[in-house]
This record gives structure tokens, sequence and C-alpha cells, in this order.
């Protein structure tokens, strides 16, 4: 289990059983215990990267910038302990969610972009962000990553699920793996890589910073 959580991150027990938290309004019906609210790490890749102790460099109150932040499940955690935070989604229906996310969350922003044209919302995003976290689960993932590491700081962190299937159906997870870290190693010095199987069958969870 991990000593690494970023404040803001708390293991507690509620309902009776000990769970990920953080503060905040909750967002997909989570069980809450007062004002903390359960991260499902089954429902989330960053979760599950945090609950299999993988040193993500989180301390809290980084400036992050979200890529398929879909209807907020994770972004909406990432803000409870995060500076401000940007969250991309091209799908127009989950922003409609996402927006209920961002009413109690003053330091959410949605914006309805595609991922693979950051010079789409480059004018929005604030440079040197401390950590960008990407859970696009398109084909490409790498080349996203790619694209997006403008927005990194020199020190920052990359933390990408690599979700297997959504690159090839057919191949063996373990060949599409290696060639999404072939790709990412172009623009990213990789520092951990961690199956997140226990969560998220065929996924891959990557800490990386810039090069
Ligand atoms: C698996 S869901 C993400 C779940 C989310 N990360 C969470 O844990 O709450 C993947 C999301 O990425 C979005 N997505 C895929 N390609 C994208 C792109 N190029 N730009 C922006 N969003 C994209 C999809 O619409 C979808 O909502």
């Amino acid at each position: 289990m991990s000593d690494t959580l970023p404040e803001g991150v708390e293991r507690r027990e509620v309902d009776g059983r000990e769970r990920l938290c953080t503060r905040g309004e909750p967002v997909y019906g989570e069980p809450t215990d007062g004002e903390w609210r359960a991260w499902d790490a089954g429902r989330s890749k960053l979760g599950a990267m945090l609950a299999l102790g993988m040193d993500t460099g989180l301390a809290g109150g980084e400036t992050a910038l979200y890529l398929g932040a879909a209807n907020g499940t994770t972004v909406s955690h990432v803000a409870d302990f995060a500076g401000p935070t940007y969250a991309v989604e091209f799908s127009p229906r989950p922003v409609r969610d996402l927006l209920d996310a961002c009413a109690s969350r003053p330091n959410l922003f949605p914006l309805l972009k595609d991922a693979r044209r950051p010079e789409t919302y480059a004018h929005v995003v604030e440079a040197d962000c401390d950590v960008l976290v990407q859970g696009v689960a398109t084909r490409g993932q790498a080349d996203v990553a790619v694209r997006n590491r403008r927005f990194l700081a020199e020190d920052g962190r990359l933390l990408l699920a690599v979700k297997a299937r959504s690159e090839d159906v057919a191949a063996a997870p373990d060949a599409v793996f290696d060639e999404v870290l072939a790709e990412l190693r172009e623009a990213y010095e990789v520092l951990e890589t961690r199956s997140l199987d226990r969560y998220h069958e065929d996924h891959l969870g990557v800490v990386a910073t810039p090069k």
C-alpha cells in the first residue's frame, strides 16, 4: 500500500472498508463519510495507480491538465486535492455531467476540445503544468501524450493509463505496451510502469517526466 499519497487524499474507513478518499461534493454516487468521498479505484485508473502505491510525484496543490475527462469521475477527485485543473474532453454528452462536477469546484475548468489538437486550448491552459493526467482510451495514446508535453513543466509528471485494447483489440497487451512505451520515450523518460490489472484489465499505469 502506498505511503506516497498527495495531501488531500486519505485512506479512510467508509461503509466498513478502508478506501482512498478526497474531500468534495459527490459526483458519481460514491459513498461518503461527512465531507469525504470515496475514490473508487475500480472506476478510476489514477485511483488505481495511487491504490497500488505507484510513485506519482503528486504532493497536492498541483496545476493539472487532465485529458479524457469524460463525466468527471476521476478529474473531480483530482480537483479536490490539486490547484487549477483543466479538464479536456471531446465528447459533448459526458461534458454535460462534467459541468455538474465543476459547479462546486471553482478550480476545475472544463474544455470541450480534442486532446490531439493541443493548439486549440493552448491559449487557455497554463504553461508549466505540474502534472498531465491522461486517460483518453483511444488509438494513439502515446501520440496524445507527446503532443501535450508542451504544457508540462520540465520536472512535471505524466500520469498515463494505457488501455491496450484501444490501440489494438487483437494484439497481446504486452506487445502493445512495449510499442506505446517506445513512442513515449521519444519525449519522456519513463520512471515507473505497473500493471493495473487488479482494477482494470489490460491497462498499464505509467509515470514519466519530460526529457
Ligand atoms: C475511459 S474514458 C475516461 C474516463 C476518465 N478518465 C475517468 O476516469 O473518469 C475515455 C474518455 O476519453 C475521451 N476521449 C477519447 N479521445 C479523446 C480525444 N482525442 N480528446 C478528448 N477526449 C477524448 C472519450 O470521449 C472518453 O470520455
